[in-house]
């Protein structure tokens, strides 16, 4: 079963694309066959690999009138085994478009149906809302990531994505589950960064990924030379932070597997 994680927080610059980067680079370094999913009008994911004029279509062909195969949207990257399904700012216009279509939720979930045989894994980057694009992600997902930066309202704006993960698997998809929350863009030298973690972890508990990303300048630096964190810094905390990331990944994903199996058996 290919796992498909979104990484998603609604609040800005907590660095969903920077995790959504790497650590499908990280996975894909592992050999498993991934494909990372840019569902924000912004583009940042993609912009990381290509430039716009390299990217002639984009998820937006994909999920409007067009119903475009996403299979002629993706393309190879320079990293082995990680391939990538473009935005472009005209996702921005979906929103819209979708408005008052029943299936709305549900056109990312059915434009994958076909791809489950071809990646073991797929990473959703997200843009910073609730909206409708946000709301494909988490329906067409198994699993959540949560990126939290270690500042001051850490935890601000987090119970509305926390209910809005309750409702999606109230309704739409009640297999999704919360793989994790992630402290990113942490400073071990400053009291406040030390707070947020505490209080972090006293909202999500065991949710919370043993690995911390710390602030690191190396990681802000790679995608303008168009390079993942493992090619650009291999020896950087990031790159060492990323690749612990995905190891914790590929075993939450497993043991989640697990335990699904033995609740399928039981
Ligand atoms: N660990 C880090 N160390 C240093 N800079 C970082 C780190 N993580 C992210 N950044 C930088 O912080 C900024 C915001 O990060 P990023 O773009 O990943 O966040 P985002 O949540 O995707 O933002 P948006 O909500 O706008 O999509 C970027 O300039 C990025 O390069
Ligand atoms: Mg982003």
């Amino acid at each position: 079963m290919t796992a498909i994680v979104a990484i998603t927080n609604q609040k800005g610059g907590v660095g969903k694309t920077t995790t959504a980067i790497n650590l499908a680079a990280a996975i894909a370094r592992r050999k498993m066959r991934t494909l990372l999913i840019d569902l924000d009008p912004q583009a940042n994911s993609s912009l990381a690999f290509f430039d716009v004029a390299e990217m002639p279509s984009s998820m937006f062909d994909v999920l409007s009138e067009q119903r475009l195969d996403v299979r002629e949207v993706i393309r190879e990257t320079k990293v082995a085994q990680l391939s990538l399904a473009p935005a472009r700012l005209s996702l921005a216009k979906l929103e819209q478009q979708l408005v008052g279509q029943f299936d709305a939720p549900f056109k990312l979930k059915d434009a994958l149906v076909n791809l489950h045989k071809d990646y073991d894994f797929i990473v959703i980057d997200t843009p910073p809302a609730l909206g409708i694009l946000t709301v494909n992600a988490l329906v067409a997902s198994t699993h959540l990531l949560i990126p939290v930066q270690a500042s001051y309202f850490a935890i601000e704006g987090t119970d509305d994505l926390v209910e809005t993960y309750s409702r999606i698997r109230a309704r739409p998809n009640p297999d999704l589950k919360l793989l994790g929350v992630l402290i990113t863009l942490f400073d071990r030298r400053t009291n406040i960064a030390k707070d947020a973690v505490n209080q972090i972890r006293s909202v999500f508990g065991t949710s919370l990924f043993k690995t911390r990303i710390s602030r690191n300048v190396r990681l802000e630096e790679s995608p303008a030379y168009r390079q993942t964190i493992f090619t650009f810094a291999p020896g950087s905390p990031g790159a060492q932070e990323y690749r612990k990331l995905a190891e914790e990944v590929i075993t939450r994903v497993q043991a989640d597997r697990v335990a699904r199996h033995s609740e399928d058996a039981a």
